[in-house]
């Protein structure tokens, strides 16, 4: 033990001496400190927002007979590309090559990918929601449906994970299309479908959107003060009851809205009138859909 032990002392000792002459010396270069020059009265440009141009769409009974008139086509491509995330309801293709045809097509656009839900529904009318997604500018991490654990929902809502890749700012997008006979009970759950989302690592700062066929004669005024997604201080809805977002010149209805939850910004929420932009008759833009889709900016 003894014998071992000064060993390693006169190994270290060589050690040390052997190696301290190569050793280089540390040189320690004053760091001159750079002084903060702020000129008076010349702000500081702030950085320029960037935004994410999200829209939501029901597009009245999609399916292959709408897709195959070429000018409904078209149009439908003009509107949808226009976005950097789109959420398309009413998907109703049993077979699901028309929203692949449409994917497709898009992308002759925009470098768009999509999240696609399961069909959904409790008979065999079945519908799908997609989210489009422009690939240069997001990301989606994950997806799914909510679970739904009581069944409240008709179509539960789809629940996409989506990441800005430039700024790398992070927002769960909920989709949802409720069924016209249960809109008080489905939107009276949306709550806790976003604490589920929430609970499964999505991120807090969430878009919920859709037609949620919150007014009229489907949601009355009334009924408001029973749905927590309304009254709690958590929620903001960016399209007020007042918007008209039916075609139809007989309807004046906020079927479709926005709500946002956390810290998210959102600015220039619309509702996006297509038959203005195409110089549409009412009877032309009714062969497009029943809805107008509602847009808004999200800046990251
Ligand atoms: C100068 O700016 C740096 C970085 O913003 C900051 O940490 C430091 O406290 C500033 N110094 C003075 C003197 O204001
Ligand atoms: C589309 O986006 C993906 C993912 O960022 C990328 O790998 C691919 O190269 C892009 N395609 C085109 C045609 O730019
Ligand atoms: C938002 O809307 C205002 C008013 O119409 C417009 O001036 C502004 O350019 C819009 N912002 C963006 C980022 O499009
Ligand atoms: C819009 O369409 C109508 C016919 O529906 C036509 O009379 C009018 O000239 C068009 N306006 C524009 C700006 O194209």
């Amino acid at each position: 033990m003894i014998l071992e032990g000064a060993l390693l002392v006169i190994l270290c000792v060589a050690q040390t001496a052997s190696l301290s002459p190569t050793l280089p010396p540390t040189i320690t270069t004053p760091t001159t400190p750079t002084p903060n020059v702020t000129t008076p009265n010349q702000p500081t440009a702030a950085p320029a927002d960037n935004y994410v141009k999200i829209g939501a769409f029901n597009i009245q009974s999609f399916g292959k007979t709408k897709y195959s008139r070429k000018d409904v086509r078209d149009y439908l491509i003009q509107i949808v590309t226009k976005y950097d995330a789109v959420m398309i309801q009413e998907i109703k293709d049993k077979s699901q090559v028309m929203i692949h045809d449409f994917l497709a097509d898009c992308q002759l656009h925009r470098n768009y990918s999509m999240a696609l839900s399961k069909r959904l529904g409790r008979s065999r009318y079945r519908e799908q929601y997609a989210l489009f997604y422009d690939q240069d500018k997001l990301a989606v991490k994950k997806q799914a449906e909510y679970p739904d654990p009581q069944d409240i929902f008709h179509r539960e809502p789809l629940v996409v994970h989506l990441s800005d890749k430039s700024s790398g700012q992070e927002l769960t997008l909920m989709g949802v299309h409720t069924d016209p006979d249960d809109v008080p009970e489905e939107l009276g759950e949306m709550e806790n479908a976003y604490n589920w989302a929430t609970s499964q690592g999505y991120p807090t700062d969430a878009l919920i959107m859709g037609d949620f066929n919150a007014d009229c004669s489907y949601l009355k005024a009334s009924e408001y003060a029973s749905i927590s997604l309304a009254t709690s201080t958590s929620f903001t809805w960016l399209i007020d009851s007042s918007a008209d977002t039916t075609v139809s010149d007989n309807t004046d209805c906020a079927y479709d809205r926005f709500v946002a939850a956390g810290a998210a910004r959102f600015t220039n929420t619309t509702v996006d009138r297509f038959d203005t932009t195409f110089n549409f008759t009412a009877a032309e833009a009714r062969r497009v859909s029943d809805h107008y889709p509602i847009q808004t900016l999200w800046i990251v």
